[in-house]
């Protein structure tokens, strides 16, 4: 049933060249044109704002698709389902509310659905699960396409959400702005060729070998701008979650206001490039170093500078930025999964976590 990987997590990181074909296959045009068949163009015309609704890894998939919207101009909220579901944010029939959810089934993301509904939002479910209660519930969906994921750490599923909500985000612009992305055939060019990227990460990545030297540190810090931000904190979350060690994300604009006091010798610090942030990133890498903390950097494999300042390069291939964060997350991945691995955790099934959580 794993095809002969150890750990249903590794299976699932290794699917994802599938899993994106799927999620893309047939949707982008040669010129980045979307073709999505339950939203053709204008679907979106009376959308005035966004406001997406996840949890977990699911969220940060929603924080790495506002990106590409409010670059260009489409008003975009991200919301912890968690707190929108007791103090839901002002939405009414022109807000479109998004949820993003892998199982369709989060309870917080249902109720938070649900009050958007009750304010006469138009709500949307991006997930993975056909016949799901959000796919039910919402007044649309699109569906992904990762198949089935079984490791409680999300993994194939964020790939395919960021895939998927760059679709709809594409869509969104045309339809909310009148103007296509003025880079939109570069970002289908990155899409389709996504796949074949994300296999290349996976088979020429180094983390395997790296990853005792960094075992046993009193913490793990994640760092990053732009899609590099929200590529940051799911970086930690999935450390945390099977390695059990203490791992912090944040935005690196974020570091000087506290976090920086923690950062010592023994807290590697990973810094996620996105190729858009290059002299800031930079700038907040050198503040950690000077710190003495080792850099692990994750980064296009042309960026030279940060080859040179890192204690450590986890390149991925050059390409448009809202791909460079995916390709980041892969060697993300790696790095907690060996990690794991090497202590011995339990991958499938981390203690006191469930695949999908029905409580709210
Ligand atoms: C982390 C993880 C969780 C889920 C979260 C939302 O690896 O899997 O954080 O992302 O519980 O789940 P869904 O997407 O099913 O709503």
């Amino acid at each position: 049933e794993r095809d002969g990987y150890e750990h249903y997590m590794l299976k699932e990181i290794n699917e994802q060249p599938n899993a994106l074909d799927r999620t893309v296959s047939g949707r982008i045009g040669n010129d980045g044109s979307v073709s999505l068949s339950s939203f053709p163009p204008g679907t979106f015309a009376d959308v005035r704002d966004v406001q997406f609704v996840a949890c977990g890894t699911s969220y940060h998939a929603a924080m790495y698709a506002r990106e590409h919207l409010i670059e260009m101009g489409v008003p975009a909220y991200t919301f912890r389902a968690g707190e929108y579901a007791t103090a839901p944010a002002p939405a009414d029939e022109d807000t479109l509310v998004v949820a993003v959810t892998q199982s369709g089934e989060t309870a917080d993301t249902l109720q938070s659905v649900r009050h958007a509904r009750d304010a006469g939002a138009r709500t949307l479910a991006v997930t993975n699960v056909v016949g799901s209660t959000a796919s039910r519930e919402c007044d649309d969906a699109l569906f992904i396409r990762a198949g089935p994921e079984i490791g409680v750490a999300a993994t194939k599923t964020f790939s395919s959400q960021v895939a998927a909500l760059s679709l709809l985000g594409e869509r969104l612009v045309e339809d909310v702005t009148g103007e296509p992305s003025p880079d939109r055939a570069e970002r289908g060019a990155a899409l389709r060729r996504l796949p074949a990227d994300v296999q290349r990460v996976l088979e020429d990545s180094p983390v395997a070998k790296l990853a005792d030297e960094y075992r046993g540190r009193d913490a793990y810090f994640f760092i990053g701008r732009g899609v590099g931000h929200p590529v940051a904190l799911e970086g930690a979350l999935k450390f945390k979650e099977i390695t059990y060690e203490h791992a912090e994300g944040f935005g690196s604009a974020e570091l000087k206001h506290g976090p920086l006091a923690l950062v010592t010798e023994d807290t590697p610090v990973v810094a996620v490039f996105d190729g858009r942030h290059g002299e800031k990133a930079l700038a907040n890498v050198e503040e950690v170093r000077a710190r003495g903390a080792p850099v692990i950097a994750v980064a296009g494999e042309g960026s030279r500078k940060v080859r040179e300042i890192a204690d450590e390069f986890l390149p991925v291939p050059d390409t448009h930025p809202d791909a460079t964060g995916v390709l980041a997350n892969v060697q993300l991945q790696l790095v907690s999964y060996h990690v794991a691995d090497l202590l011995g955790r339990a991958i499938d099934k981390p203690r006191n976590l469930a695949k999908s959580v029905t409580v709210e």
